[in-house]
């Protein structure tokens, strides 16, 4: 049983992107879960909109996974990742890479999605110094973009609350533009406006040289800054260009990475392959911290000259590859493999999208951006006071049992992917509720 809640515990706890002022006068807790649901200490069932924090696609509490982790803590807590390895790391390694997008067939571990965007974009500067480019340093990301809360992933993404405060960030970095176009609004799935968005890499290309980036990193499909969508045609565009350049582009995968679009990856939904994809949430259903980068042979190749006892890429964690959480996402990969929810998604996006769809008919409600089990309702915001006609909209959901998330004046599902149609119901009809209320 946990101890009850003290003015003392909670003043002690500094909340992570928390209002922690508005939190501790009127905290909200969950005690438990289970598949669909989380439950709050009193025992009031609140339907989980969206998978924790994008991260529980199978649902909560899979006896499968739980076990997995039970069993590994009392047979191997821990085995040293560097120079050492255990039996679990390599057999995840290749379940993942028969899942992943064709030619990502090496797997670098780490422990968060933050984790693996780092290692990323090391990763690519010092592919090309390995390979004899070591003037190719420039890191290109894209206003809007969130790609974790680290130093390079601060500096790539493009959130303003998340970099202003912090001083200068990493040098040498760059932003294609958004990809949100007003002439987009209320497209179901891609947007047609908006391929040439691409081409702003060229713009970059003349302003820095070809020969002074190493890569581009993107959100296939971005989820922090409010659900965009790539318009058709823009991720092929992206790809091209950055081959025509030699630039490395990299997906981060962390949100649409097992089967949140309908397919494994976002890459292999749209068809695109980057030189490096970054994973980590939906990897252990949530249960383990821990992230993955996926990247091509030829990249791996490169690092692997030099005298055989010396280590070739001088990165890596603690608990890379930790034995709990490869146990845990064995388990993970076979209880979506046992239930095909990889791919449920395809199946459940229409009922789903055309629900959230029907919200346009709702007071302020000034856009909705759909494709697989994630929705987007963007809200007008209220006067002088951004974000907070979401925040009531969440506030007031919470209360009536759902669980949903908001970033600026957007309101985000990704539920689990074993959403059944009685909780698209409940889950648009508290909404439609909540919105009536905050107009
Ligand atoms: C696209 C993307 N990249 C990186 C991250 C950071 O992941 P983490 O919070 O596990 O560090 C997130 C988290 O939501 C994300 O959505």
């Amino acid at each position: 049983m946990s101890s009850p809640l003290t003015q003392a515990s909670l003043d002690a706890y500094w909340m992570p992107f928390t209002a922690n002022r508005q939190f501790k006068q009127a905290p909200r807790l969950l005690a438990r879960a289970d598949r669909m649901h989380f439950w709050t200490p009193e025992g009031r069932p609140v339907l989980d909109g969206i998978a924790g924090l994008w991260c529980v696609n199978a649902g909560h509490a899979r006896p499968r996974i739980v076990q997995a982790i039970q069993a590994q803590a009392a047979e191997l807590d821990f085995a040293p990742p560097f120079n050492m390895g255990h039996p679990l790391a390599f057999e995840l390694a290749g379940r993942l890479v028969e899942i992943a997008p064709k030619g990502l067939n090496k797997v670098f571990y780490t422990n968060s999605g933050s984790e693996s965007v780092e290692t990323a974009l090391k990763m690519a500067i010092a592919y090309h110094r390995a390979r004899g480019e070591g003037q190719r340093t420039r890191l290109i990301g894209r206003e809007r973009g969130y790609h974790g809360v680290n130093f390079g992933g601060i500096s790539v993404g493009g959130m303003v609350a998340n970099r202003k405060m912090f001083g200068t960030l990493l040098t040498g970095v760059d932003h294609l533009r958004h990809t949100h176009d007003p002439r987009n609004l209320f497209s179901p799935g891609q947007p047609e406006h908006g391929a040439d968005l691409a081409d702003d890499l060229e713009r970059l290309v003349a302003l820095h040289d070809a020969s002074t980036i190493a890569a581009v990193i993107v959100e296939p499909v971005a989820g922090s800054t409010g659900v965009l969508l790539p318009p058709k045609g823009y991720l092929e565009r992206l790809r091209a260009l950055c081959d025509k350049h030699g630039i490395l582009l990299i997906f981060d995968e962390v949100i649409t990475g097992f089967g949140r679009l309908g397919s494994p990856f976002a890459a292999t939904h749209f068809g695109v392959t980057p030189d490096l994809m970054t994973t980590a949430k939906g990897l252990t259903n949530g249960t383990v911290p821990m992230g993955a980068v996926f990247t091509t042979q030829k990249i791996h190749d490169t690092f692997m000259t030099g005298p055989e006892h010396v280590i070739e890429f001088f990165h890596g964690y603690t608990y890379s590859g930790h034995p709990l959480a490869c146990a845990a996402a064995i388990a993970t990969l076979d209880t979506y493999a046992e239930e095909g929810l990889l791919t449920r998604a395809a199946t459940m996006a229409e009922p789903f999208g055309a629900a959230a769809r029907a919200m346009r008919e709702l007071p302020n409600v000034v856009d909705v951006r759909t494709m697989g089990l994630v929705a987007g309702i963007e809200l007008a915001p209220l006067d002088g006071q951004p974000g907070a006609r979401a925040f009531k909209v969440f506030l007031d959901c919470w209360e009536r049992g759902v669980l949903v998330r908001t970033t600026g004046d957007t309101v985000a599902l990704s539920p689990p992917l074993i959403i059944e149609p009685e909780h698209v119901d409940q889950i648009f009809k508290t909404l439609t509720e909540a919105i009536r209320s905050a107009a």
